[in-house]
């Protein structure tokens, strides 16, 4: 916990109630409201924790204002340039960037947990062709605790190891498996002589009828939407992988609740809905009407792929995703692809527009990434499974962060009650 620097005075009825304050290394600094119910038997009030630190952290932060990400201290944009996704897994996981030996053996030991148990295979042929990839990692990823029964001690060190190598390892092998699932083709095995990113390419589109090579410049592309989506601090589906963790559940049913969470439109499911919204739009010329409607207050559209509830100047995530959209359409001969002409000129008229200027709207991480994943030959119901295999890393490191913290305890929010008082039954001859 960071030290104590000073305390702040709230006063009630004229009393006044000292609360110790903690300063970040970076950030704003808390109010520590612990001891407030017992002190002064009064709640705070903060619906959507806009305003609440649930947790203190070492992992990754955040500057809203600055449109700063940093993991372990490392800025996202130096890590998409110059690391790769699973050297960034092992940052976030052990908090330093490995020597070339240790990363060696870190992707070794990923590389040689990528298969699943073969009996799982038995469960994807129980949903229908047409589920969702969504529900099937939702579904999958649950019942890995009833196949890797063996790693689901989360008192035992070794056992929370091995199950965060699983997650990682295995999630490109389920999502690949969700997608072939849902087109009707044979599943495809992971191969040991390709690298995390290529690996999943391979999965997801080859066929045994004919070679299928994997293009590095595809592979990069999609080994920096993985860097890109790793972690995020404390949002929606962290804390809700937090919060399943706090009551010591197992990691495969912590991981199934963040996908659960992520499956939103208003999280995750943003970069599909964005798509979607883009193919909506179809001609820019349709533009100024949408934005439009996003204005509106008496309807409910709002422009998907943009606004944060963090970012209120640039998401940084977003700028370096924009230029890799522009390297895998080049590399397709897609530059012209008119829903990123559209999606180009949605940004410049919506980023230009008073309203989302004074609101602080602009692109988030899932304006452009979808428009990759279209173009690599993804369907938009896989854009939020890639998310979602992207960000095991993160929603992993933050629950081993939090039950190695010695304040550990379930998460127990409290209400502003609005009901009924208490009131006695009436029989039903009487109402
Ligand atoms: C992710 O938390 C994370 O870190 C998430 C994430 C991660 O990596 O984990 O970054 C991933 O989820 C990115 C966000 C993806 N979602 C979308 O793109 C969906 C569209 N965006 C919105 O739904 C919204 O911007 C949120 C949910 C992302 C953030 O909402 P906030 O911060 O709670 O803001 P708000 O809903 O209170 O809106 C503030 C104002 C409102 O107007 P007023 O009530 O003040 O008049 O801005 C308006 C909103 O109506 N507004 C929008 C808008 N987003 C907010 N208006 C039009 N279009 C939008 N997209």
């Amino acid at each position: 916990m960071a030290e104590t620097s000073k305390t702040a005075t709230l006063s009630i009825d004229g009393k006044d109630f000292e609360l110790p304050m903690h300063s970040p290394t970076a950030g704003p600094d808390v109010i520590d409201i612990r001891k407030l119910y017992g002190q002064a038997g009064v709640f705070t009030y903060d619906p959507g924790f806009t305003s609440t630190a649930s947790c203190d952290s070492t992992i990754t932060f955040i500057d809203g204002d600055k449109g700063e990400l940093l993991h372990r201290g490392y800025p996202i944009d130096q890590l998409a340039e110059k690391s790769h996704y699973l050297e960034v897994c092992f940052l976030l996981l052990y908090g330093y960037l490995p020597k070339a030996a240790e990363l060696e053996k870190f992707e070794n030991t990923i590389t040689r947990h990528t298969m699943i148990h073969e009996q799982m295979y038995n469960f994807f042929r129980g949903f229908r062709r047409d589920a969702h990839p969504m529900a099937i990692m939702v579904g999958v990823v649950g019942a890995m605790a009833a196949f890797y029964h063996d790693s689901t001690d989360i008192n035992d060190p070794r056992q929370r190891e091995i199950a965060s190598h699983r997650l990682i390892a295995k999630m490109p092998t389920i999502a690949a498996m969700a997608y072939k699932y849902s087109v009707g083709q044979p599943f495809v095995y992971p191969r040991n002589d390709l690298d995390y990113a290529a690996n999943f390419l391979h999965m997801c589109f080859s066929v045994p009828a004919e070679e299928y090579v994997v293009d590095p410049i595809l592979s990069r592309a999609m080994d920096r939407i993985f860097t890109l989506h790793a972690d995020h601090e404390q949002n929606a589906s962290t804390s809700t992988v937090r919060l399943a963790s706090s009551s010591g559940a197992n990691p495969f049913a912590c991981i199934a609740a963040g996908i659960a969470c992520l499956w939103g439109p208003a999280h995750g499911g943003a970069n599909q809905a964005c798509l979607e919204m883009l193919k909506e739009i179809g001609d820019p010329e349709n533009i100024p009407e949408y934005i439009a409607r996003a204005k509106d207050k008496n309807d409910s559209f709002r422009l998907m792929g943009f606004g944060h509830r963090v970012y209120k100047n640039f998401d940084p995530r977003a700028k370096v995703m924009k230029q890799s959209a522009d390297e895998v359409l080049d590399l397709l001969g897609v530059e012209n692809n008119p829903i990123l002409a559209t999606a180009k000129e949605l940004e410049k008229q919506a980023v230009a527009d008073p309203y989302f200027a004074e609101k602080k709207l602009f692109p988030n991480v899932d304006f452009y990434s979808g428009i990759i994943l279209e173009a690599m030959g993804f369907p938009t119901s896989m854009f939020t499974p890639i998310f979602a295999l992207s960000r095991t890393v993160g929603w992993i490191s933050q629950w081993k962060e939090m039950l190695n913290d010695p304040q550990n305890k379930i998460g127990r929010p409290r209400q502003l009650y609005l009901g009924e008082t208490e009131r006695d039954y009436v029989d039903i001859e009487n109402r």
